[in-house]
């Protein structure tokens, strides 16, 4: 007999909780400063604040003397005052200062939760787990790699995270983009899996090089396209997904899942400007200035196959929420292994 329980087996993929051991990305360094903000992350709400040296800190969004959010409030020096009375707590959840405390009065002993969060790579990483964590976060090594071009799109979705990353592991959705993405044609070709990952190995043809001018104009001009084959491999690292078209591109998409029906995610576009083999002799301040010049040069791409994507998602769910029992007909068998690792990091994670 199977040592899982039916209702383990049959669990329904659009309801699966997350797995909360795991460092997810709750906001771009760029968008967290000494003013605190809100983030949710499965269902928790979050105030993420930088002290006065710098540092991030992350505690649950919520003054225990009254509820309210304590993002609303300001920092001072290392510490989150709360905007209704002015309480103020230390990083680590305590309360560290009453206004209004009398002499005969002793400081309340509240205790707010914080997380271990961290900043890596432009991005704020969070764990949610209840013990210390025993994995690193991801991480973008292209992000301050001069050889690589950044784009950054935020995908904003009324949808379980399941169907992003089934439909970012599922190329042969190309269909959908046709004339916004530099490849065509793709074929599964293998799958590798673990307890950790899936990866799955694709072919397509694509007519883009980095080091042709001539290519970009294929982006725009259909007649003028030439294919070439490429390896697209495409993986999801739990939580996160991460993808590679032969040695020109490479695209993260960070995961924020919000709710049963709501995910935020970064989608990091890479451009690999290796194939200029001689890049590496200029100045390191020259190469500098075009990494950021031409930071977001895949912006209106990017953002176009994200409005694609999000569409596609959204109609997905609200037919679930409708229907939660019709069955879909799947050809593409990365998708079963993609769902059996959600299930599996849920259910042993
Ligand atoms: S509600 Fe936060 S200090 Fe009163
Ligand atoms: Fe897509």
């Amino acid at each position: 007999m199977s040592s899982l329980s039916p209702t383990v087996q049959t669990r329904d993929v659009r309801q699966l909780g997350i797995n909360p051991n795991h460092w997810y990305v709750v906001a771009r360094s760029s968008e967290v400063s000494n003013q605190p903000i809100n983030v949710v992350l499965w269902g928790q709400a979050i105030a993420l604040y930088r002290d006065s040296t710098g540092k991030i800190h992350a505690l649950e969004d919520r003054c225990p003397h009254r509820q309210v959010k304590l993002s609303h409030g300001q920092v001072i020096g290392n510490e989150l005052e709360c905007a209704y009375h002015g309480w103020r707590f230390n990083s680590t959840g305590e309360c560290a200062a009453v206004p209004y405390l009398a002499e005969n009065q002793k400081l309340p002993n509240c205790q707010l939760r914080h997380y271990p969060v961290t900043e890596k790579d432009g991005f704020i990483w969070l764990f949610p787990g209840k013990d210390q964590p025993s994995v690193e976060p991801l991480g973008l090594p292209e992000w301050e790699h001069l050889n690589y071009i950044a784009t950054v799109s935020v995908i904003n979705t009324q949808a379980h995270y399941s169907y992003l990353i089934e439909n970012l592991m599922d190329m042969y959705h190309g269909h959908l983009h046709e004339d916004l993405q530099a490849w065509a044609e793709a074929s599964l070709q293998d799958i590798d899996e673990d307890n950790h990952r899936v990866d799955a190995h694709y072919i397509a043809q694509s007519y883009y090089k980095i080091d042709k001018i001539w290519s970009i104009s294929q982006l725009f001009f259909p007649a003028l396209r030439r294919l070439h084959p490429e390896p697209l491999d495409v993986s999801y690292v739990y939580p996160h997904w991460v993808s590679t078209l032969g040695k020109d591109f490479k695209i993260y998409c960070l995961l924020c899942p919000i709710s049963e029906t709501e995910t935020k995610a970064y989608l990091i576009h890479f451009t690999s400007l290796n194939a200029f083999w001689r890049l590496h002799k200029l100045p390191v301040w020259f190469r500098r200035f075009i990494k950021d010049s031409l930071f977001g040069a895949a912006q209106k791409l990017l953002d176009g196959l994200v409005v694609q994507d999000v569409k596609m998602i959204e109609e997905e769910q609200q037919a679930y929420l409708q229907n939660p029992h019709r069955r879909n007909f799947e050809l593409n068998r990365a998708l079963v292994s993609v769902q059996r690792l959600m299930r599996s990091q849920v259910e042993h994670g």
